[in-house]
């Protein structure tokens, strides 16, 4: 089956490049739903364009993280996901979910973990000077970017980089390897 849901925050470009990767066959995998924090995001607009239910919720309005995260596990067992695929989600996962879907939720970060965790992780390695920077797919635990690296690749950071232009080549590099990454672990693991 492999059902997934998407969490995300932002803009979604890399929920679009896993679902052009399943429309192209890429990946065998169905997204079900779209799970989002943030009435505004770009990524909602994507997946009404593709007619991919999506649940918004807004944290204020819940007392607690685990509330809101136990009104994200009813939808999750109502489309029966297996797998939840963190991209751009800027909230730390639960114990609610964590027990639940215990080695099925993965997250992509845009550094070579673990340099670099948390916001803002290409300003860092700006910032730090260093000389190549990357993308990590890895396993979700109840840290902050700390759970098993399941794969990484790497970028050159040039002299005269900007945060825009390190952007761009990081978002190529995770646009490819977040959806080849995914096919081999749910074929694996499913
Ligand atoms: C990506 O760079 C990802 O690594 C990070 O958040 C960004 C999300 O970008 N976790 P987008 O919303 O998929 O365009």
């Amino acid at each position: 089956m492999n059902n997934i849901a998407v969490f995300a925050s932002g803009s979604g470009s890399n929920f679009q490049a896993i679902l052009d990767a399943i429309k192209s066959q890429k990946l065998e995998a169905n997204i079900k739903l779209l799970v989002c924090d943030k009435p505004s995001a770009y990524v909602l607009e994507r997946a009404r364009n593709e007619n991919i239910p999506q649940f918004v919720f807004h944290a204020k309005e819940y007392a607690s993280k685990q509330e809101y995260e136990r009104a994200i596990l009813s939808q999750l067992r109502e489309y029966e996901i297996e797998w939840i695929i963190l991209a751009g989600y800027m909230r730390l996962i639960g114990p609610t979910l964590l027990k639940e879907f215990e080695g099925k939720i993965v997250n992509i970060h845009p550094s070579l973990l673990p340099v670099f965790p948390g916001k803002d992780a290409i300003g860092q390695a700006l910032e730090a000077g260093v000389e190549k920077s990357g993308v990590t797919i890895h396993f979700v635990d109840e840290g902050m970017d700390t759970g098993p690296v399941i794969a990484q690749r790497e970028v050159q950071i040039d002299p005269n980089e900007t945060k825009a232009s390190l952007q761009i080549k990081i978002h190529q590099i995770e646009h490819e390897l977040y959806p080849a990454t995914l096919q081999n672990l749910l074929q694996r693991r499913s």
